[in-house]
């Protein structure tokens, strides 16, 4: 048991890492330059082969971020957590809800207009994901606070 809630911590943090980091990473680092440095007909395929890379990833992540936080909640703390806990499932949540409205939506139709060269739709919807993985990232490192440092508090 203690065994199993070991690997499920290491887990929940490298799911994590990959998520929270990688829209770092995204939005701080490569949206910007590319933003600054190539124009929508390279920027835009550049970009969509990005996210659809990293989106699988994401998909990973929430899937083990699930697994092993109702592992260890259930589990390790048999269903008795602090409100840092309940804080963090409330975002993961909203957190999720909102991958899936941006993979079902915004990036499906970016995928349509790239593939269609309707740069200025595909633009439009590039700046909404955006906007989602933004709002995202900043809960994201919200939760994850929550999750290291809460149960001191
Ligand atoms: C975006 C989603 C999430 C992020 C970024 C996140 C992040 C974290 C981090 C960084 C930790 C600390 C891990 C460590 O110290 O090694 C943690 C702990 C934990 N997480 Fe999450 N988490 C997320 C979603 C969830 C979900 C969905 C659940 C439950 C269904 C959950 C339940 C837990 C529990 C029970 C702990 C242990 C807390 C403790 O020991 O006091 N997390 N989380």
């Amino acid at each position: 048991m203690t065994q199993a809630i070991a690997l499920s911590y290491a887990l929940h943090q490298l799911a994590t890492v990959v998520w929270v980091g990688g829209m770092f990473f995204a939005h701080m680092a490569l949206r910007p330059v590319v933003s600054s440095v190539l124009e929508p007909p390279l920027r835009l395929p550049l970009m969509l082969g990005v996210l659809r890379r990293f989106f699988r990833w994401v998909w990973l992540s929430i899937a083990l971020l699930w697994g092993t936080g109702l592992w260890i909640f259930l589990g390790g703390m048999g269903g008795k957590a602090g409100g840092h806990v309940h804080l963090m499932m409330a975002i993961a949540l909203v957190m999720t809800a909102l991958f899936v409205y941006l993979w079902f939506v915004p990036f499906r139709h970016l995928k349509a207009a790239v593939a269609s060269t309707a740069w200025p739709a595909a633009g439009a919807r590039l700046a909404r994901i955006r906007q989602i993985i933004l709002t995202n990232l900043i809960l994201g490192l919200i939760t994850a606070v929550a999750g290291a440092a809460g149960r001191f508090f």
